[in-house]
């Protein structure tokens, strides 16, 4: 069962980040969100507003040479970027270890469909112009 519950044109990255923000009244512990989108789209901007709604103090940066990264809020947030996970490798990060119903998981790009079967939220944004993106938020499940 796959709903769309949010189709919305962003005009600028503060209006994302503000999306981001209402959206993430909606988020539990245990949720886990997938964030589809090319390069630039304004995924890990998206989580910055997610992570103001969270009550993460810390400055979010792209995870992509790391992969995992960790913030204490209301809800841990675990910002994923799977774009440079080597098909060899998966197994030793240990991902199911951050699946334990307490933290907020969400993935940018979700190479290998790791998180496809358990995620409950996706997002896919879109690049129309220079300043305006397309996002469309679904319910999985
Ligand atoms: N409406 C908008 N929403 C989000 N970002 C926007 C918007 N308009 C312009 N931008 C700019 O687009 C860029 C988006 O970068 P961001 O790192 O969030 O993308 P990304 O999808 O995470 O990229 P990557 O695939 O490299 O991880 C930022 O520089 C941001 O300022
Ligand atoms: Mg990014």
């Amino acid at each position: 069962m796959e709903r769309e519950i949010i189709h919305k044109f962003s005009e600028s990255e503060s209006d994302t980040i503000n999306l981001a923000l209402s959206f993430s009244k909606n988020l539990r512990p245990g949720d886990i969100v997938i964030l589809n989108g090319d390069l630039g789209a304004g995924k890990t901007t998206f989580v910055k507003g997610l992570a103001k709604g969270l009550g993460v103090d810390s400055h979010i940066k792209s995870p992509t040479f790391v992969i995992i990264k960790e913030y204490k809020g209301y809800i841990n947030l675990i910002h994923i970027d799977t774009y440079r996970i080597d098909g060899n490798d998966i197994d030793k990060i240990g991902l199911e270890e951050y699946m334990d119903g307490k933290n907020l998981i969400i993935i940018e790009w979700n190479k290998f469909d790791l998180f496809s079967e358990k995620a409950n939220y996706k997002i896919d944004m879109k690049y129309i112009s220079q300043n305006q993106r397309e996002i469309v938020i679904s319910r999985l499940r």
